[in-house]
């Protein structure tokens, strides 16, 4: 796909680059995505049923043991060569912030550093009574197993539906997007809140906003440029439009 030279030449004079990542920056990794039709997760489980207190608190071994499968599906899966594109471009703008939705940590295995989690981690666990996060406890077994401090039934250091996110993260979020001047925001449906708002808030503060996704979503009408197609292949495109050197390297 041809990227319009304004477009690249805006990345390339940016000051601070805001990224919003969501789910479909890790479908060319083999992660599933969250509400496409045939290979989402949640095609085949209801998330109502898996991802929300009340599912854990009713049935907290089949929440815990789908957390464990997600957590050994990204063990195994490898960035793809959009996220190396976003470690890239890191290295390249004077400021950068990317905030993700994801849970697989996949942006900080390919080099990303400046990463805020907004709906925490699926490596980490963490108490489900006091929300402190447990590097270990005595394996026995037991699923979901034990806090070793206080005996309460561990968790995913996830956001649930319902629940809070974690607010020093929204908070940095939220000013990283109104302080970027280019914003890019990929792979997401945007009908999560408050994540979804945050290209809106980039764009009513002035920044050129950037859509990647196959797919046409409410955030587009947000969009000074949607590009249509997989973050994969268009993300290395963008950053060689706007550094055409790196195409020699
Ligand atoms: P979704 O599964 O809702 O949306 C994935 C988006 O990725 C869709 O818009 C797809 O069109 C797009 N997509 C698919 N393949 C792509 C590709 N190769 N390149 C670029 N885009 C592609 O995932 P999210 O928007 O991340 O929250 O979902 C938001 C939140 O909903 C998740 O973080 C999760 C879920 O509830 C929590 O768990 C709290």
């Amino acid at each position: 796909m041809h990227i319009p030279d304004e477009l690249a030449e805006r990345l390339r004079r940016a000051n601070h680059v805001g990224v919003l990542t969501g789910a479909g920056t890790s479908a060319e990794s083999g992660v599933p995505t969250f509400r496409d039709a045939l290979t989402g997760l949640w095609a085949q489980y209801d998330p109502q049923e898996l991802a929300t207190p009340e599912a854990f608190a009713r049935q907290p071994q089949l929440v815990w043991d789908w957390y464990a499968w997600r957590r050994e599906l990204v063990a195994r899966a490898t960035p793809n060569p959009g996220h190396f594109a976003l470690a890239e471009l890191e290295s390249r703008a004077p400021q950068f912030t990317l905030i993700t939705q994801n849970v697989d940590g996949l942006h900080q295995r390919a080099g990303s550093r400046n990463v805020i989690e907004l709906h925490g981690n699926l490596a980490r666990v963490k108490c489900s009574r006091d929300d402190r996060v447990v590097a270990s406890w005595p394996e026995t077994g037991e699923r979901p197993p034990h806090c070793p401090d206080c005996g309460a039934l561990l968790r995913p250091d996830v956001v649930w539906f319902g629940e809070n996110l974690p607010p020093a993260a929204l908070s940095q979020a939220v000013r990283a997007a109104r302080t970027a001047d280019f914003f890019l925001t990929i792979g997401t449906s945007g009908i999560v809140q408050p994540a979804a708002s945050l290209p809106l808030e980039a764009a009513q503060a002035g920044a050129l906003t950037v859509e990647i996704n196959p797919d046409a979503t409410p955030l587009s009408r947000w969009a000074d440029y949607a590009l249509r197609g997989p973050s994969g292949v268009l993300l290395p495109a963008l950053l060689a439009a706007a550094w055409p050197e790196l195409n020699s390297a």
